[in-house]
């Protein structure tokens, strides 16, 4: 009725993923929660199946509205689409929980009150009276404590009053929780919110069910970009940088002995495999930590240049030298070797992301700020 139309105050934002089995019944028990006017549910349907229709076709009934942004190009995956959800939102107090009914809808009333005078509210599973019946076998439920723990340990201050860092199941204010600061990646995007800056959090407890219809999505490949998500909260780019250094290093040794074993001699099998090891280095770099430069940077060709000229003269170079401390009696081979890895780590970091990745001439002006000293 749009005479009656009033401002929207409070968004549900729903992911959903395949849920053709369980969105019907999920909008409508929201509507019965904290339907009304002044509420609408934000769905973000990444799914193949036909889970957006049916919310279309459920949404004729509820009293609130519902809005179904179906993407074609699902960016960000779960992280992705509720951060679509919440720059959709038109209510300043936004609710967030997953479209299985994992979440109890009816939880929600008592979740957005919680958020009055904080930040963010968090329904936790692990705070006193909450409980993670939900979670399939003793192995999930085992990943499941000890990621948690481990991640608060990682962010101890900033996550000191919050059980569940890891719920998907929270509501936050977005006059207080800036949306632009978020770089959405993977499955936890709490975690992410919650990281970022210090919040004030209040938590509820509650009952994570379990699921009745259509299939989780969680997997081994969304555990290792959690295990991403984190170091790169926790170290930013640099982390990503070191472990692709350090994963390079292992399949360097490993390429010459497998050489060697096959009848190679030992120096062009070194080179062959440092070679090797310096191209994938380069494209796992691209992909994984410096992607976001990309657009802004110079063409792939001469950013490869760069980087495998770099390299090159960065082994030949760490090699003499450790070879001449060592020969010359200065240090010990062990020590030489780490001393000189380490130099050359930070030489490559620093001559990837300030000169390979460095924004073009033409970018820095369209973005208007002024190349490093000039
Ligand atoms: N739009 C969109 N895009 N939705 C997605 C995607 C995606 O790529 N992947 C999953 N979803 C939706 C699912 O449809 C569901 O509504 C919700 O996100 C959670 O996904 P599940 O596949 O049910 O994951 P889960 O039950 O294993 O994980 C849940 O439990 C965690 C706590 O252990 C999620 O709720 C997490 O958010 C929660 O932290
Ligand atoms: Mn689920």
């Amino acid at each position: 009725m749009l005479e009656e139309s009033v401002g929207v105050q409070v968004s549900v934002v729903v992911p959903t993923f395949d849920e053709a089995a369980n969105v019907a019944e999920l909008l409508r028990r929201v509507d019965a929660a904290v339907g009304g006017p002044r509420t609408e549910v934000v769905v973000v349907d990444d799914s193949t199946d036909d889970t957006a229709d049916i919310a279309r076709r459920t949404a004729g009934s509820l009293r609130s509205e519902v809005v179904v942004i179906h993407r074609a190009e699902p960016e960000g995956g779960l992280s992705g689409a509720v951060v679509a959800g919440l720059r959709a939102a038109r209510g300043a107090q936004c609710a967030v929980l997953d479209g299985d009914l994992q979440h109890p809808p009816e939880d929600l009333p008592r979740l957005l009150a919680a958020l009055d005078g904080v930040d963010v509210a968090v329904a936790s599973r692990y705070a006193p009276g909450g409980a993670a019946v939900g979670l399939s076998g003793w192995l999930r439920h085992g990943v499941s404590r000890t990621t948690t723990l481990v991640t608060k340990a990682m962010f101890p201050t900033r996550l000191h009053t919050c059980s569940d860092p890891m719920t998907g199941f929270f509501a936050l204010d977005l006059g207080r929780v800036d949306l632009a600061e978020l770089r959405p990646k993977g499955f936890k995007i709490l975690l992410e919110v919650l990281v970022r800056r210090r919040r004030r959090i209040r938590e509820v407890p509650f009952a994570f069910g379990a699921r009745t219809g259509g299939s989780s999505k969680a997997s081994v490949r969304q555990g290792l970009w959690f295990l991403w998500q984190l170091a790169d909260l926790r170290f930013g780019r640099m982390s990503g940088f070191a472990l692709i250094g350090a994963l390079g290093a292992v399949a360097n040794v490993a390429l010459v002995s497998v050489m060697v074993a096959l009848g190679m001699a030992f120096l062009p099998a070194a080179v062959i495999a440092a070679e090797v090891t310096m191209v994938v280095n380069f494209l796992l770099q691209e992909r994984f930590v410096f992607g976001d430069l990309i657009p802004g940077a110079e063409s792939t060709r001469r950013r490869f240049l760069r980087s495998f000229g770099f390299n090159n003269a960065e082994s030949a170079l760490r090699i003499s030298l450790a070879w001449w401390l060592v020969s010359r009696g200065v240090l010990h081979s062990a020590i030489a070797t780490a001393l000189t890895l380490a130099l050359a780590f930070v030489a490559r970091f620093v001559f990837h992301a300030l000169v390979v990745y460095r924004p073009r001439e033409d970018a820095r002006t369209t973005v208007g700020s002024p190349s490093p000293g000039s």
